[in-house]
């Protein structure tokens, strides 16, 4: 069996006052009228992952109205044959904690503990939209990988937004730019370097599936001139840049200004041009990958995590998925506005019930 939560209980969580499921470590079959409440389910646990779960919701959005007391999503997770207590909440609006074992710790030690990878609607558009929700997407493969790029990421946007902030405010202190420069250089740099591997592990797991999802090449671009290869190098042309960013009043080199250019192997397309179907088929193959590389450098894989995907795949698409989780052993959370969007998984799953009722959502398992 991969990772798997086994007990999961949501207490004053967007709809749900307070839900509570067993689970056997299974994929699980959510259904449920629209608004029911199953994606929050599903934003439940991506938040046993580090960051701001599958929405990137704040803290306080997630409380339950009109109580706005806080809220606590807690569980039990089996990994590598250890079993874990793990519960985290917020109160007050306040960020978000997390207990192991009950023990205070942290998201990176949750990180390195709980993977979870997730597909959602908004993740559609990928292709078509900014850069930005495409370095996003690649930043939450490389945190699964690894649990400490988060370190680099917030490290490297303190930096730059005090550098940023210098620049607009036209400050030519040499010293304080050469300081956060430094900084800038040594997180950036790390955070390229593990969205490169990142990569690697995604075409290494593509390049030896059977799979019936369509394979993509991605390729991480600049958006302007090439990626400075060293942490001195970037240093160099963060240097080199402060002119042209003082009259731009921004950073204009640095990770933060790459991209990710994708192509549809097979057919040589790029992947914003290819149709509404084949960018869904495209996002659920690199999901895929990313949990086969999981299961290959871990030891099992994650919990995957897909809203409104069957919904959107033929019946032979939705079979070929549900054959390739079974055969992963991974904890997929499925949701679906029927269960006969399920049928094609029979017993090899377990089905939950989301329906609306007077006191917000109710889950039946
Ligand atoms: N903070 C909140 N407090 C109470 N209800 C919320 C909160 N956030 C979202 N909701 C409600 O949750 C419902 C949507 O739940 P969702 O899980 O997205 O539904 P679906 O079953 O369609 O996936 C909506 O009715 C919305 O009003
Ligand atoms: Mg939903």
């Amino acid at each position: 069996m991969g990772l798997a939560l086994t007990e999961l209980t949501v207490s004053h969580f967007r709809s749900h006052k307070l839900a509570r499921v067993s689970l056997d470590g299974r994929p699980v079959a959510i259904h449920g009228p629209n608004g029911a409440g199953k994606t929050n389910i599903l934003e439940a646990v991506s938040l046993f992952s580090p960051g701001r779960g599958m929405r990137r919701a704040s803290a306080a959005e997630m409380t339950r109205r009109p109580e706005a007391l806080g809220w606590k999503v807690s569980g039990v997770l089996g990994a590598q044959g250890q079993r874990y207590e793990i519960e985290t909440w917020s109160e007050g609006g306040a960020a978000r904690q997390v207990r192991i074992d009950e023990k205070a710790s942290s998201q990176i030690e949750l990180g390195k503990l709980a993977r979870v990878v997730w597909l959602i609607p908004s993740m559609d558009r990928l292709w078509i939209e900014g850069a930005e929700g495409r370095r996003r997407f690649l930043d939450r493969i490389a945190l699964s990988f690894d649990p400490t790029h988060a370190e680099a990421s917030l490290s490297y946007e303190k930096a730059m937004r005090e550098r940023n902030r210098l620049l607009k405010e036209q400050v030519r202190d040499a010293h304080w730019y050469a300081a956060l420069e430094g900084q800038m250089a040594e997180s950036g740099h790390r955070i390229h370097a593990a969205r490169l591997s990142a990569l690697d592990y995604l075409r290494a797991a593509q390049d030896r599936a059977e799979t019936a999802f369509p394979s993509a090449e991605l390729e991480l671009i600049q958006t302007e001139g090439a990626m400075p290869e060293t942490a001195e190098d970037l240093r160099d042309a963060l240097s080199e840049s402060r002119f042209r960013d003082l009259a731009a009043g921004r950073t204009l080199v640095g990770p933060h200004r790459s991209d990710v250019y994708g192509v549809f192997a097979a057919k040589g397309v790029p992947a914003k041009d290819c149709s509404t179907g084949e960018q869904k088929a495209l996002l659920v193959s690199l999901i895929l990958s990313n949990a086969r590389a999981l299961a290959e450098m871990v030891g099992a894989p994650p919990i995957v995590l897909l809203d409104e995907v069957a919904a959107h795949l033929d019946a032979g698409r939705r079979a070929a998925l549900y054959d390739e989780i079974c055969a992963l052993g991974a904890q997929a959370w499925m949701t679906g506005t029927g269960p006969e969007l399920f049928t094609e998984l029979g017993d090899r799953a377990q089905t939950v019930v989301v329906t609306e009722g007077d006191e917000g959502s109710v889950v039946t398992a």
